[in-house]
């Protein structure tokens, strides 16, 4: 029996289809029976087969609560664990370490106790470190805690650490980090919004450069690194570095809308979080921009895929045609 946490999450739900088509015995975690209805969403880009979601077994649990989480590893040898909080808003932190970090700790203990055989744990390049001489950077790059990161980041840290605990312990354990996620579903939510923005007619762009992948390269290279001897290895997941200009210019074509046109500069975005973090404190409400998002929207940061095409021989998608295929999914989704 295979469990994945996540599941009613953008790689979660592309990771079951591709479990489920398998034929696996799958039992996967939710908390609220709305959010299944967007996995349905998900499994009907791919199929007309309305009856192969209810082949899965939804067990309702939160990663935090451990009383809740002992039932769900009954007869489990696969663990997938997708399940994470997203989030830039300071505001969050807190939650952020509770999901992160101790659901992991949760996830890890209960996958040590019933003596599962391997994790697929979904980091993120978040917690991989800069490269110090410039190069790009590769799995080998250490995570800095004397930077200035975001709580996401030290969650997906911590995280990690948790699941290397496993290894100790027996459990072998695969980690993927991916780049930033692109695929269909979850319109209104984390990196699938991005392509909501550009289709309502986003009119800005900033040059900052990170690494970018597709949802359906990210649950490929799971299932294989799973099912192979690998253990105990992190595997960077990017298919290409682009700019966020490049990449809303993209999505612009493909829904033939007007490409983004004011460009955002550094000094700019500053004074954006500035001001809305004031606003935020006397209103409660989350900022409309982060200082770490701000951050990120300027930040060079370019990665290497070098140790999985290696190891698995595996090509990734281009991200010109992952957006493509993506835009016509959005275009042809009922909202
Ligand atoms: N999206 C990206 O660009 C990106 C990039 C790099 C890495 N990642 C990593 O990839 C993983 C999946 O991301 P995603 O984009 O699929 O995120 P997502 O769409 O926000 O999904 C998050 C999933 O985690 C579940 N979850 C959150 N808190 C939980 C809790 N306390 N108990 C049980 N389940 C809980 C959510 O359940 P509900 O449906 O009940 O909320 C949902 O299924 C995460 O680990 C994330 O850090 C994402």
């Amino acid at each position: 029996m295979i469990l994945v946490t996540g599941g009613t999450g953008l790689v979660g739900a592309h990771l079951l289809y591709h479990l489920i088509k398998n034929d696996e015995k799958i039992r996967a975690i939710y908390r609220s029976k709305e959010r299944i209805e967007k996995v349905k969403e998900v499994f009907s880009f791919y199929t007309n087969d309305e009856s192969l979601i209810s082949k899965i077994e939804w067990f309702k649990a939160d990663i935090t609560d451990v009383p809740s989480m002992i039932p769900a590893f009954v007869d489990v040898n696969k663990v997938y664990h997708c399940a994470a909080l997203i989030s830039f808003n300071p505001n969050d932190y807190r939650e952020m370490r509770k999901v992160n970090i101790h659901g992991t700790a949760v996830v890890v203990n209960l996958s040590i106790d019933a003596k599962v055989d391997k994790i697929c744990f979904v980091g993120s390049i978040a917690s991989i470190g800069n490269s110090l001489n410039g190069s790009l950077i590769n799995e080998d790059c250490e995570w800095n805690s004397q930077e200035d990161n975001s709580g996401y980041s030290i969650t997906k840290f911590g995280a990690e650490m948790e699941i290397w605990r496993a290894s100790q312990e027996g459990v072998e354990v695969v980690i993927v980090n991916p780049g930033v996620i692109l695929g269909s579903g979850f319109w209104q939510y984390g990196s699938s919004k991005l392509f909501t923005q550009v289709y309502n007619g986003f009119k800005y762009y900033t040059e900052g450069i990170t690494g970018f992948v597709g949802v359906k390269d990210v649950v490929k290279a799971m299932v294989l690194l799973m099912n192979s001897d690998v253990k105990n290895e992190r595997f960077i997941l990017v298919s290409e570095n682009k700019s966020f200009k490049d990449i809303f210019f993209l999505m612009a074509d493909s829904f033939k809308k007007n490409r983004p046109s004011i460009k955002i500069q550094p000094w700019q975005t500053s004074l954006f979080w500035r001001v809305s973090s004031f606003v935020s404190f006397f209103t409660r409400k989350a900022p409309f921009l982060s200082k770490y998002s701000a951050k990120s929207a300027h930040a060079i940061s370019k990665y290497t895929s070098e140790k999985i095409t290696k190891e698995l021989n595996f090509k990734f998608q281009k991200i010109e045609e992952v957006i493509k295929e993506t835009s016509i999914n959005y275009t042809n989704s009922s909202f």
